[in-house]
């Protein structure tokens, strides 16, 4: 049983959802079948005042519709019936005679948001899981179950399509101000407050604001669609079909808003687009499952950490270990550097306070919980330390080695490193088992994946304590073998590279970087250079280079402008001109100068963008031949939540299996007669196309290749 009724004394009826044996609400057909079986009784119940729809979950109202019921296998005819199951359910709610009111604690998203949109009224609890929003346009589809008919009748258009083409999640204050709940209340007054709610009696219908007619709502409409084919690209199907239902629907009969729905959410749930998203969604409750076998009652959680190296990385590491509610000190050598880290760290507060994501007083607790440090201090009390000092092995053996003598035996040391061995790092150390590579990406607050690497030496227990902190950190982990450049530089870093010869062949800036975002990425790879800063990229790419296997060309294109003192966007010029933080940078005609005539090389747009995909393909499925993670689904997780790799296209694995081994290989054979020999097919490639072979096995969709 998902829901439980009960009629009180004043007969005001109570549905509480409580899913059993899960954390979670969640929408499934059983679910709607027994709220249609609730509903059923109530209609007949003589006297009854109202009902309210609350969860017994401490974190969770309801977090949306089964997702497995998209899934592959699920056939279009036994969709169709869950949605008209879910359209038919929530109108029989809407259509009560007596009013109902939803209780929000928690996460109410998607379906579960469909549900509260066919109350008469909501009321929102203080609590700050509580996250309200429609994600679906996030998963290639659309709200299916009344959302995207009944919250622009609620909201008005512009502020429902906010809602439905970001998937943003909003919280109970933000949720009251843009008026989709009518209240909000502390946790312990929720009920009382849906109660009184209730005493408003049904609630009134009001005339179409004027957002919502024509001429407003079409000329509402061209600008979303103008505004989302700048930000995708056009890539993405769903929010153009939000528009259009959200649009068609304001002023129609319900019925037959709703079959529009319908039919726009089984036209989008076929799409590749949609399957990747979804598959991408999977990938991430994948990681937040991930155990190392044999540790799992083995690891304390880390209550108290420290960080080394107060530095850009250093500081983000500190702020955010802090604001997960972990004390932290945060060491270097000396005060004045400690008081730069320290800003930085203000900084990020301040911004999170800004952006709602902090109230102030969460924000002063969470930077009290940092302690800076610039001498000796005892440390017996970390359980876990990581090292973002900068990049010098040596360096970094002399701090592990300090640091053993300060640390309890069964204290994890983890380096911040993104291009040292971590077995070097560990060499000469008396317990080289403990130490690990925890390699987050900048800036920290803002990427969601870190790499967590296991030396030779890496002892499983440590591996799992590294793997539980970051989870704890509610970051998205992958689990690498320590190896040059990790799993996400190894595949970026040949790309990057890659596009640099295009440069310096004759490419315009513009011309290379546009092929790639309208290939899918979120920038382009020469401006990605200029946010990276030049003198890192080229030393990263450097040392990279200098431990592969086998040959990268690497051009000199970098070391000029770096002896020019153009870094990228830390000093304002680069291949980009960055007149300030947030003006759009403009093509600096000078970097034109950095060419060499005498390699002036003329290629067609699909060569071109084959160059810089298909050496990401290659040194992916590398990765996967020697082991650097051990499965497909790892490669593609990091590299969209590591690069924002066209998560439309599912990964760079997805797109192999997309285009077929053997397509694959037989472009970078014609890559390598016309271009350089490092286009080689790796084996693993070869043999793959050999034996008809897939990443994924069971994956014989996806093929979005004619679109490139
Ligand atoms: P940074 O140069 O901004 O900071 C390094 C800090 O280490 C400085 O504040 C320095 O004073 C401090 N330091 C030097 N020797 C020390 C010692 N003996 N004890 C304590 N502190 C010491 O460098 P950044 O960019 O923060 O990088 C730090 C580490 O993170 C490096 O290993 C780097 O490869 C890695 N990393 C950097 C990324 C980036 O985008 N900057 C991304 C991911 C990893």
């Amino acid at each position: 049983m998902n829901i439980t009724r009960t009629l009180d004394s004043d007969r005001v009826c109570v549905l509480l959802f409580d899913r059993p044996n899960s954390s979670a609400n969640v929408f499934d057909r059983a679910t709607l079948e027994e709220l249609d079986a609730h509903l059923s009784a109530l209609e007949s119940e003589a006297g009854l005042k109202g009902i309210i729809l609350a969860s017994a979950k401490p974190r969770i109202f309801i977090a949306g519709a089964d997702l497995n019921a998209f899934a592959k296998g699920v056939d279009e005819r036994v969709l169709g019936e869950i949605v008209d199951l879910g359209h038919r359910v929530f109108t029989r709610l809407s259509r009560l005679s007596v009013p109902s009111v939803a209780a929000i604690n928690g996460v109410c998203l998607g379906g579960g948001f469909e549900l509260a949109l066919a109350c008469d009224w909501r009321v929102a609890s203080t609590e700050r899981s509580t996250k309200i929003g429609l994600p679906e346009t996030q998963l290639g589809i659309l709200p299916a179950w009344g959302g995207s008919v009944r919250l622009p009748a609620l909201i008005g258009l512009p502020a429902a399509l906010g809602m439905i083409l970001t998937g943003k999640q909003l919280g109970s204050t933000q949720a009251l101000k843009i008026g989709i709940v009518d209240q909000v209340a502390h946790p312990e007054y929720l009920l009382d407050t849906a109660r009184r709610c209730l005493t408003r009696g049904k609630r009134p219908t009001k005339s179409r604001p004027l957002v919502n007619r024509a001429p407003f709502s079409t000329l509402v409409a061209a600008k979303a669609r103008r505004a989302v084919r700048a930000k995708t690209g056009g890539h993405y199907p769903a929010p153009f079909k939000a528009i259009e239902v959200c649009l068609s629907a304001l002023g129609q009969p319900l019925e037959k808003a709703l079959a529009q729905e319908k039919s726009a959410f089984l036209a989008l749930v076929r799409t590749p687009e949609s399957r990747n998203l979804v598959n991408v969604f999977f990938l991430q409750e994948r990681v937040k499952k991930r155990q190392i076998p044999g540790t799992e009652d083995a690891s304390d959680p880390i209550k108290c950490t420290a960080v080394v190296g107060a530095g850009v990385m250093g500081a983000g590491i500190a702020q955010w270990i802090s604001a997960r509610g972990m004390p932290v000190k945060l060491v270097d050598i000396k005060v004045e550097i400690l008081g730069r880290g320290l800003h930085i760290i203000e900084k990020i507060y301040r911004g999170a306070v800004k952006r709602h994501v902090f109230t102030m007083a969460e924000a002063t607790a969470g930077f009290d919980r940092i302690t800076p440090v610039h001498t000796n201090v005892p440390l017996a009390d970390v359980d876990l330390i990581v090292e973002a000092a900068v990049e010098k092995l040596d360096l970094k053996q002399a701090i592990f080695k300090e640091l053993e003598t300060h640390v309890r035996p069964d204290t994890v040391l983890a380096t911040n490193t993104s291009a040292l061995s971590v077995d070097a790092i560990a060499d000469g150390l008396d317990h080289p088992e403990r130490v690990v590579g925890i390699h987050f990406f900048n800036p920290v607050h803002r990427m969601q994946l870190v790499e967590v690497v296991h030396g030779l030496r890496t002892s499983p227990l440590a591996l799992s304590k590294a793997l539980q902190f970051v989870k704890s950190l509610g970051k998205l982990p992958v689990i690498v073998k320590d190896s040059p450049g990790f799993l996400v530089n190894r595949i970026l870093l040949p790309y990057m590279i890659e596009a640099v010869s295009l440069f310096r062949e004759g490419s315009p800036i513009v011309e290379v970087d546009q092929l790639m975002v309208d290939f899918g990425m979120p920038m382009g790879p020469l401006r990605l250079a200029d946010e990276v800063g030049l003198d890192v990229a080229q030393h990263v790419a450097r040392g990279f280079v200098g431990r592969l296997s086998y040959p990268m060309p690497l051009t000199d294109v970098l070391e000029k402008m770096i002896a020019k003192g153009w870094l990228g966007k830390k000093s304002g010029r680069g291949f980009y001109l960055h007149a300030s933080e947030n003006a759009h940078p403009k093509p600096n005609a000078e970097a034109n100068a950095m060419r060499d005539v005498s390699s002036t090389r003329a290629f067609d747009a699909a060569t071109r963008l084959d160059r810089m995909v298909l050496l990401m393909v290659n040194e992916a499925a590398r990765c996967m031949a020697e082991g650097v993670v051990d499965e497909a689904e790892d490669v593609d997780f990091a590299m969209i939540f590591g690069t924002g790799w066209a998560p439309f296209r599912g990964g760079p694995l997805r797109y192999a299996d997309s285009l077929g081994a053997t397509e694959v290989v037989k472009r970078l054979d014609v890559l390598v007669r016309e271009v350089a020999p490092h286009f080689s097919p790796c084996e693993r490639l070869r043999e793959m196309a050999r034996d008809q072979r897939k990443f994924y096995p069971e994956n014989q969709s996806s093929s979005l290749h004619e679109n490139t």
